[in-house]
């Protein structure tokens, strides 16, 4: 598939088989000269303990495939309660969202994570529309709270871990819906199969 051609009927059968595998959510965060960028994924995995290698793959026509190019980069794994952090990095930037940024951390990243990895840049290799970009660990933390989860086009919560999530509105929820047909039917990654 060309990075702009609508995704064939066999391609969206395998984007909804792919969906029922449920996954975490990620921001990835990186320096850029007009400041501090990051890019939502679920396509995060770990790779490797010794040395301690993760990975993340983004497609060749987002923003931040050039941005990581050789690039240190921060994975920040999101809770419960950061559904709008993710689709603020997933293409629909929200004005009034207050980004918690760290403000004092050597690669940029975000605070309140259920987790983060801060990544020096290992090695990337091409593969079909998307770049695997593979890192190197050399700092993290994680905090015992509740991730947030992406399963079958839509995000999903276990339970309620943190005073600030309040359960979405069947507005939101079809505000949000649209928002990932939206990015799946644009083509820009296969790692999410909208129902
Ligand atoms: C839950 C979710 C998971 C996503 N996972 C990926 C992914 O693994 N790789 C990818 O390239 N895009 C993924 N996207 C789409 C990107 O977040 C979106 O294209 C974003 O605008 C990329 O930002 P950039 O253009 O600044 O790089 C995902 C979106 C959502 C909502």
């Amino acid at each position: 598939m060309s990075p702009k051609s609508p995704p064939s009927p066999e391609q969206l059968a395998l984007r909804k088989c792919l969906g029922s595998f449920p996954t975490g959510v990620a921001v990835i965060t990186y320096a850029s000269p007009e400041g501090p960028r990051g890019a939502t994924v679920n396509s995060f995995v770990s790779v490797s303990l010794d040395p301690a290698l993760v990975l993340v793959s983004i497609a060749k026509t987002a923003r931040s495939r050039e941005g990581l190019d050789d690039a240190s980069f921060a994975v920040n794994v999101l809770g419960a309660h950061q559904g709008d952090v993710a689709m603020h990095f997933a293409g629909r930037p929200n004005e009034c969202l207050r980004v918690p940024w760290q403000q004092d951390a050597e690669v940029p990243r975000l605070r309140e994570c259920a987790a983060w990895l801060q990544c020096a840049p290992w090695r990337s290799v091409e593969a079909g529309d998307h770049v695997l970009f593979i890192g190197e660990v050399v700092a993290h933390g994680h905090d015992p709270s509740d991730p947030l989860i992406f399963h079958a086009g839509a995000f999903r919560i276990d339970k309620p871990a943190s005073p600030h999530w309040r359960p979405p509105s069947p507005i939101d929820s079809l505000d949000r819906r649209r928002d990932l047909e939206r990015w799946s039917d644009a083509g820009s990654t296969t790692h999410i199969v909208p129902v």
